[in-house]
This record gives C-alpha cells, sequence and structure tokens, in this order.
C-alpha cells in the first residue's frame, strides 16, 4: 500500500488544506470532479489521477465534498472510491454532513475492514490558507493519534472529541451558531448605520468589544465594502447547516428558537437567487427589509489573519 495520501474534493476548502499537506512534505495525489480545479494543485506539487478509483492504493484518502450525498456519491456510487477490489487502510472526512449519515458511511466502511474519521473544521479557506483552522475529530482514538501530526499539518490546532460521529454533532452546533451570529450581525450593523453610525466604526467597535472574534473579524472587511462576490461559503452550504442543526434540535430534543428564526432567514436569501455568493450577502437583505440602501464604504479593513 502506498504511503502517497489521497484527496478527493478541490473546491474552496479542500484545494487550500490539501496545499497544506503538500507543504508539510506528503506525497498528495488528488481528484476533483470538475478536472480544471485540480490544476492549482499540480503547480503545487501534487500528481492528479483520473478516476477515485485510482486512489483506492492509497494507505489515507480525505474527502472533502458538499453534503452527506455527495460524500456517498464519491465513496459507494459507481466508479465511487470503495467500489474496486483495492481499498484504502482509512477514510478520513472534513465535510460538513449529517450525524446520521456519517454513521451510516462509517458502516459501510468498517464492514469493507476500511477505517473512518470524522474530522471537520472551523475557517474557512482564506483562514485555512493563513494555518489557522480549528480541525476536530472523532472515530477510534488510536487512529486519531496515528494520524494526528498529518492533521496538525492543516491546521492550528487539532483536537479529539469522542468515538463515533460525535464531531459532526460539534460542527453542526458550531455551524448553527455560525448562521445565527451573522444574522444577528447583519441586523444591529444595519440598526446601527440607520442611526448613523458609519459601517466600518461600528464593526470595527464590536470586533474590539468582549463580542469580538476571529469570524466577526474575517467578515468585517466584506461587510464594511460589500465585496460579496469574494465567495467563502454560499447561502445553499449555510441553509444545509441550519438545517443540520434544526435536525439535531429535533434528534436530541432541544428547542433552538433563535436557530429557527435564522434558518427561515437563510432560506428566504436562497430563494430569491443568491448562488455563487458569499452568504454575508444577508446584510444587504436586512438593509433591504429595512429601507436602508447599501453603499460600499471604501475602507481597508483588517481581516484579522494577516501574519
Ligand atoms: N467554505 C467554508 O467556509 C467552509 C468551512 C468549513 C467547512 N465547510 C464545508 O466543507 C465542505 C466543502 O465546502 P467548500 O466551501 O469547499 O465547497 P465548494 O467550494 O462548493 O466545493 C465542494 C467540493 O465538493 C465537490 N463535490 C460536490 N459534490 C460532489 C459529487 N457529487 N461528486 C464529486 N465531487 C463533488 C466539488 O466538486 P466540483 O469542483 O466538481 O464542483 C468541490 O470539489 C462543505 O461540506 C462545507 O459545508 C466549508
Amino acid at each position: 500500500m502506498s504511503q502517497a495520501v489521497g484527496w478527493i474534493g478541490l473546491g474552496r476548502m479542500g484545494e487550500a488544506m490539501a496545499k497544506k499537506l503538500i507543504k508539510a512534505g506528503h506525497d498528495v495525489r488528488v481528484w476533483n470532479r470538475t478536472a480544471s480545479k485540480a490544476a492549482p494543485l499540480a503547480e503545487a506539487g501534487a500528481t492528479i489521477v483520473a478516476t477515485k478509483q485510482d486512489l483506492a492504493g492509497c494507505a489515507v484518502v480525505f474527502t472533502m465534498v458538499s453534503t452527506t450525498d455527495d460524500l456517498k456519491e464519491v465513496l459507494f456510487a459507481a466508479g465511487g472510491l470503495l467500489t474496486g477490489s483495492v481499498k484504502p487502510r482509512m477514510v478520513i472526512d472534513s465535510s460538513s454532513i449529517s450525524q446520521e449519515g456519517s454513521a451510516e458511511i462509517r458502516q459501510r466502511l468498517e464492514a469493507m475492514g476500511v477505517a473512518y474519521l470524522c474530522a471537520p473544521v472551523s475557517g474557512n479557506a482564506k483562514v485555512a490558507k493563513a494555518g489557522k483552522l480549528l480541525l476536530v475529530a472523532s472515530g477510534p482514538k488510536p487512529l486519531y493519534t496515528e494520524v494526528e501530526p498529518m492533521l496538525q499539518a492543516m491546521a492550528r490546532r487539532v483536537m479529539w472529541v469522542g468515538e463515533g460521529e460525535l464531531a459532526r454533532v460539534w460542527k453542526i452546533a458550531h455551524n448553527t451558531m455560525f448562521g445565527v451570529v451573522i444574522q444577528n450581525l447583519c441586523e444591529i450593523t444595519v440598526m446601527a448605520e440607520k442611526a448613523g453610525i458609519p459601517r466600518h466604526i461600528f464593526l470595527e467597535s464590536i470586533n474590539d468589544s468582549v463580542l469580538g472574534s476571529m469570524y466577526t473579524k474575517y467578515k468585517t472587511p466584506m461587510l464594511t465594502n460589500l465585496t460579496f462576490d469574494q465567495v467563502t461559503f454560499t447561502p445553499k452550504l449555510l441553509l444545509k447547516d441550519m438545517d443540520l442543526g434544526l435536525g439535531a434540535a429535533k434528534a436530541h430534543g432541544v428547542p433552538m428558537p433563535a436557530a429557527a428564526a435564522t434558518r427561515e432567514s437563510i432560506a428566504r436569501m436562497v430563494g430569491r437567487g443568491y448562488e455563487d455568493i458569499d452568504f454575508a450577502v444577508l446584510l444587504k437583505e436586512v438593509a433591504a427589509d429595512s429601507g436602508l440602501e447599501l453603499k460600499s464604504e471604501n475602507v481597508k479593513m483588517s481581516d484579522g489573519l494577516e501574519s
């Protein structure tokens, strides 16, 4: 079995994370559905393979795709990674997917003798490029310990939260807060602007208050200058995560009124046709609901990610 590391899914996140593995000296082999997106990885030193099954001889294969169904497809559907006679020793998935879907995938993989680690992350592609991701894993502890150095190559910090799918629960909780925070940040920013406080001054003050975070800081330049075309995460992916959050809340009997209201607001934004745009475009929607026409303030703001 090759010591090369396989990678499936070179979207915004996958590209940035796979590059970190290459930089750490790993022999990385990559596959992406849209082949053109693999080109920057070849420049960075990866080997591009033609099919998913070409990665089956790698001991470790990482996946970073969109949804639970997409992960099932790349693993088990016709031509999938696990459909040939050769199989990797383990699959490590960093996509944000449901707990139930992940449990089903674990069962199918383990029945084939393939180990499985959940490894979702906190942070966008820019955070990943800056080496500032948090990676939270779950699955067999010895497996985690074995691959920890590899995970560390992609993150500022790695943590193991327990067995099975617990890292999925963690990520779902994390992204529920991610949605609720942007919803509220947009609401209070519009309120402050309508009352007369310039947007960049308001956001800078929140960032420097007890409420500021890496998240509010890195969204600040976009919210100030309305550069929503610099996509980090789409409204559709956020809606998927709010639905995962509310699904988990229902399963565990936890009322989540703030998340429920946010989910509807994000669904309305998706319904209005926002596709290939950053989810922070929510600010425009909240402003429109308030009769406020937004203008870029053209102010250079720090995103807090400079090294
Ligand atoms: N962006 C963020 O800030 C962020 C942060 C943390 C976690 N996440 C999570 O990470 C995952 C990836 O996010 P992203 O922002 O990188 O998304 P993205 O840019 O849309 O990339 C999605 C990747 O998955 C591939 N893919 C999707 N469905 C597929 C299928 N059925 N078969 C084969 N490949 C498929 C895409 O291939 P193509 O290139 O062919 O479309 C692409 O490589 C999502 O689960 C997201 O929720 C995102």
